[in-house]
């Protein structure tokens, strides 16, 4: 039995084990977006420094310092990131890994058929639910996975492993750009290849590997005028009133077909080539996939290609909520005196955060000069990631591509994605490596949504991938 074969049986007899600690994280509810939670974030990242060490990783922190929680002057401490090292042998190659062990928020209310922090296993469904399980709980634990099977099979891996792992992604990984500039001639300078495990496959049935993605600027648009809210009928007629000129504001910035109205937004949005165009073609997703995701039949563009090319290579602005606006059931005749209504675009090359939100503010500006309005209107950008695009012709994704084929037999779908994580960039320009996105779970997972699950079969024959990856690797010829 080859090394891997080994390691491969070994992970099919931890099957149970494996699934266990996945709910011991689940448990955890480190919703890095919520002030109320951040201890969880912390026991969080201390569960895994616990694991590591236990594994024989020498485990470092480094501490991105406090946060101003949205602005409002209630200063948070930010968590911890975790630098783990296993293995230090200049022989062999290094591979950092990067995952985030802080998850979005989830409440049974929303519609979560069973506690969102209560790991439930559907063995008739293969499904592993819980919130974190497929974003990016599953993944972290599956390199954990493979450790520890070397471990107790007494082999070494074959390749040097670092760690860096957040609790801020979901929240735009507040200070950690930093501390990879800060450590890239440290911490980082051995790393030979960087790979990720935060995204998901392109559908149901067929591993990919993913070479891009999008960037993301958020902004909040406030508007505000009277002192207090308002008895509507009292006042109503005869003040401005900031959810109206908020809402005409958000109707200025994109259309129903999903164009972005602001002026000069699309101007350095690269065109598409001919070559770029044949990436399109043979794909494992339809648009009953994308049916199927969303949970209903509204579609904006007609073909599959259209689909993923506004998804993947072109800007799209989203509509997410409005602050300080009634929203309770029933009726209520109030007029709120400050409202921000909270939008994002997703960036794509050769777009420029600074200059989007230049062209942002300004329009904003002028839309609502038009409304001679008195009340006062602000725009402020909250967070942003760059976009993100590496080379899939680099060896790392040749090793990445030839472990799904040891793992799953089939060569896998070369993909970009609509998503982001604003720190793949980062590592690729402040180590100047080859970054690999090397997904885990499926399309259909429901990252950020309710019921979020990640498929028994992928946590299992995701950690065989990782390991497979690791033995590629380490053959691949530079
Ligand atoms: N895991 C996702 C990113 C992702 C999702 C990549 C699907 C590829 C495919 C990540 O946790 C995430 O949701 N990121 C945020 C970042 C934002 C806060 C800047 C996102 O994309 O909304
Ligand atoms: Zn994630």
């Amino acid at each position: 039995m080859t090394q891997l074969q080994k390691f491969f049986s070994q992970v099919d007899q931890n099957e149970q084990h494996y699934i266990s600690r996945l709910a011991e994280a689940v448990a955890i509810p480190s919703i890095s977006g919520d002030p109320s939670h951040r201890q969880d974030v912390v026991r969080m990242g201390e569960y895994l420094q616990q694991e590591l060490k236990r594994l024989g990783a020498s485990v470092e922190t480094r501490h991105p310092g406090t946060q101003d929680w949205n602005g409002t002057g209630r200063i948070l401490t930010l968590p911890p990131v975790i630098l783990a090292t296993i293995g230090n042998d200049p022989a062999k190659k290094t591979v950092l890994v990067y995952g985030h062990y802080d998850v979005q928020p989830a409440l049974k209310e929303d519609g979560w058929t069973t506690d969102p922090f209560t790991l439930v296993v559907d063995d008739a469904q293969d499904r592993l639910i819980g919130r974190g399980s497929t974003d990016d709980k599953g993944p972290i634990l599956g390199w954990i996975n493979v450790v520890e099977a070397h471990k107790q099979l007494n082999l070494d891996l074959p390749v040097n492993l670092k760690f860096c792992l957040e609790g801020m992604e979901e929240s735009g990984s507040e200070g950690l750009e930093k501390i990879i500039y800060d450590e890239a001639q440290n911490y980082f300078k051995d790393v030979s290849a960087v790979c990720i495990s935060d995204n998901y496959w392109l559908g149901t049935d067929k591993p990919c590997l993913t070479y891009g993605l999008r960037g993301c600027v958020y902004y909040h648009l406030t508007l505000s005028g009277p002192a207090a809210d308002l008895h509507s009928g009292v006042f109503g007629g005869t003040v401005h009133e900031p959810l109206i000129d908020l809402v005409h504001l958000l109707s200025k910035l994109v259309d129903s077909n999903g164009k972005i109205l602001i002026p000069g937004i699309y101007d350095k949005v690269l065109p598409i080539t001919e070559k770029e165009r044949a990436t399109y073609q043979d794909l494992s997703f339809s648009l009953q996939d994308l049916h199927n995701s969303v949970g209903n039949v509204i579609n904006l563009h007609s073909d599959v290609e259209s689909t993923l090319q506004h998804r993947w290579r072109y800007p799209s602005l989203s509509l997410h909520g409005i602050e300080g606006a009634f929203y309770n059931p029933g009726d209520k005749t109030v007029l709120p005196a400050k409202v921000t209504g909270k939008f994002s675009i997703r960036t794509v090359p050769d777009m420029n955060n600074e200059e989007i939100t230049r062209l942002v503010k300004e329009y904003v500006a002028s839309e609502f000069k038009k409304l001679g309005s008195k009340n006062t209107c602000t725009v402020e950008l909250t967070h942003g990631g760059d976009h993100w695009l590496a080379s899939p012709d680099h060896w790392n994704y040749v090793a990445a591509s030839n472990a799904v084929e040891d793992v799953f037999g089939v060569k896998p779908d070369l993909t970009r994605e609509g998503c982001s994580i604003p720190i793949t960039l980062t590592f690729q320009e402040a180590l100047q490596k080859n970054v690999l996105l090397l997904p885990m779970g499926r399309s259909d997972d429901g990252a950020h949504s309710i019921n979020e699950k990640l498929n028994k079969s992928n946590f299992i024959k995701g950690t065989k991938l990782l390991g497979a990856y690791l033995y590629q690797v380490a053959n691949a010829r530079i």
